[in-house]
């Protein structure tokens, strides 16, 4: 069966996976509908990504059996309230909304229905982002498939089975990417504080930061083992990895991650 799939939100994300979806060339264009408020949202998924678009978000799901929500996590009360799902029908209804945990989709959906929850990164816009997904018992394995394929054209995917762990995902790979883009500022800061013209730090640091990835990504040696090699005693990478180690480098990393989660944590509750 050929599934239609209804985007509900095409902001950043949406677009992301929608974009990852046509690129990959999973399904034909006419199967993918998004429902955007905006005018502006919608004629670009249109104009770019060669989809259907329309204002509503219930005309959006008459024919679709999957049905993801990419709308900002304080707009997911409304905007399933609202929506009429035709009775007897199956949906696998997959939400990316930070926060909204499966039980209050649940909620709002009805019990015994095929929901996954996901966590994507913004590395997804390049197709190479990592989503962390955990579904209700009632879903499928094929359902399961399903909502692994679609997330599979932005990046990789791995499942969960306790939802408990998104909090700490979310801290981890969600936020994640700010972490390293500040590290990247910084490091092309003290660039040029050291002289070197900008557009020579950016490159630096960018393209150091995406072979270390890659490399980290690749080789069989774990990250700690990478960076000791490259560590010569009395060098100046050591030099660099002191400083780094004596300013507390580790605590200001647990600290940070820890208040992500806690973050996330809070923001579960009032969503
Ligand atoms: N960005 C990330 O790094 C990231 C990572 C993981 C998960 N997420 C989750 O992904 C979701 C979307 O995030 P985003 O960054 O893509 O946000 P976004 O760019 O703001 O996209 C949300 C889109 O939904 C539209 N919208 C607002 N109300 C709507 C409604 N009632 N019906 C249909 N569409 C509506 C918005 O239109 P207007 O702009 O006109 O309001 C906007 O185009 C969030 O729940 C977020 O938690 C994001």
């Amino acid at each position: 069966m050929t599934n239609k799939y209804a985007f509900i939100g095409g902001g950043n994300m949406g677009q992301a996976i929608i974009s990852g979806l046509v690129s990959a060339k999973r399904t034909d264009v006419s199967n993918i509908i998004v429902a955007d408020p905006s005018q502006e949202v919608r004629n670009h998924c249109a104009k770019n990504l060669g989809i259907q678009t329309c204002p509503s978000n219930q005309d959006a799901i008459l024919d679709a059996d999957v049905v993801i929500f990419a709308v900002k996590p304080q707009h997911m009360h409304s905007v399933i309230s609202e929506l009429k799902f035709k009775k007897g029908s199956t949906y696998l209804f997959i939400s990316i909304a930070a926060g909204i945990r499966l039980d209050h989709l649940e909620r709002l959906l009805g019990k015994n229905q095929a929901i996954v929850r996901c966590m994507p990164n913004t590395p997804a816009l390049v197709h190479s982002g990592i989503s962390v997904l955990v579904a209700t018992e009632e879903t499928s394995a094929a359902q399961r498939l399903q909502a692994e394929t679609l997330l599979q054209s932005v990046g990789k995917t791995i499942w969960i089975e306790d939802e408990a762990l998104m909090d700490a995902v979310t801290a981890v790979s969600g936020s994640g990417p700010a972490y390293f883009f500040l590290l990247i500022e910084l490091i092309q800061k003290a660039g040029i504080r050291l002289g070197l013209p900008s557009e020579l730090a950016e490159t630096l640091a960018v393209e150091t930061a995406v072979g270390a990835a890659k490399l980290a990504q690749q080789s069989p040696d774990t990250a700690s083992e990478l960076r000791q090699k490259v560590t010569s005693p009395q060098g100046t990478t050591d030099a660099a990895l002191n400083i780094f180690s004596n300013s507390g480098l580790e605590d200001i990393v647990n600290l940070a991650i820890t208040a992500a989660r806690d973050r996330s944590i809070a923001l579960s509750k009032e969503n």
